[in-house]
């Protein structure tokens, strides 16, 4: 696992666009898979400057999403479709046909998980995922103690994930879902490269634990630790617990720069 140790998010934001970028010039059809939540929004707005200042075509690019409410009706401005159509969809000016994610409104639930596993599949899977990580240590939806080789399914969301992201719902917890859907730990880890960006000091300690504690399933994340592309991005506050925070400096330093992310 590769950790960058950057200033602060603005910087973040920026090393993980460009990364994104160059994977578009290589492979203009990419498929990009985002992650909600507050953390990556630096990055949808690096890229989107990039875009708009013609430093990338972004035109061919696909997007698939990372997990879902289930339950929220359609539309629904906090159900993470609404959320990537409004924060990467369309200010890159991507056609909706470009976009896909699993059916919180779906009866089936069941169904709806493993037709979403399918469309990644058929879709030639993620190219590079974009990751936030919770103050549990949860990626996606994935909460403690998900299986390691999960895939696509219904998961109930901890306590805390709920009272953490109740700031979406006019801070009332009664408003935000126990249920969601995932891609799963299995599934994430099929994407080519694996990027998880983490700022401010809330998540020194699931930083610290995924990247430096055991591959344990009490922290989901961990399991990057077996993904043999995987970049971890953090902010000084995210890295403030990492014990090797000298070693990840000195090594991003001295990284040649044809190697990018
Ligand atoms: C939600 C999302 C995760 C995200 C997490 C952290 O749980 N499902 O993908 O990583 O929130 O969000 P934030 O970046 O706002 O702390």
């Amino acid at each position: 696992m590769e950790v960058v140790i950057v200033p602060d998010a603005t910087a973040g934001g920026e090393i993980i666009a460009e990364a994104v970028a160059g994977l578009l010039r290589r492979k203009p059809d990419a498929l990009l898979g985002v992650a909600t939540g507050s953390t990556p929004l630096p990055i949808y707005t690096a890229l989107t400057a990039k875009v708009s200042g013609g430093e990338v075509d972004a035109s061919r690019a696909r997007v698939c999403q990372l997990d879902e409410y289930v339950g929220l009706p359609a539309g629904h401005p906090e159900s993470y479709r609404s959320v990537v159509l409004r924060q990467v969809v369309e200010p890159l000016g991507l056609p909706g046909t470009s976009f896909f994610g699993p059916d919180g409104t779906a009866e089936d639930v069941q169904a709806a998980c493993e037709e979403y596993d399918r469309a990644l599949a058929a879709a030639g899977g993620v190219d590079l995922q974009i990751l936030g990580i919770g103050t549990d240590g949860h990626i996606g939806f994935n909460e403690p103690c998900s299986s390691l080789r999960s895939r696509t399914r219904i998961k109930t969301l901890t306590e805390q994930t709920r009272v953490d992201n109740a700031r979406f719902f006019d801070d009332d917890i009664d408003q935000v879902p126990h249920h969601v859907i995932t891609q799963g730990i299995g599934t994430i880890l099929e994407a080519r490269h694996v990027v998880l960006l983490a700022t401010g000091e809330g998540k020194a300690e699931a930083v610290a634990q995924t990247v430096e504690g055991p591959l344990a399933a009490l922290v989901p994340a961990s399991a990057l630790q077996l993904h043999p592309h995987a970049t971890v991005v953090v902010d000084e506050a995210a890295a403030s617990k990492l014990k090797l925070g000298d070693y990840f400096r000195a090594t991003y330093a001295a990284k040649p720069e044809w190697q990018g992310l």
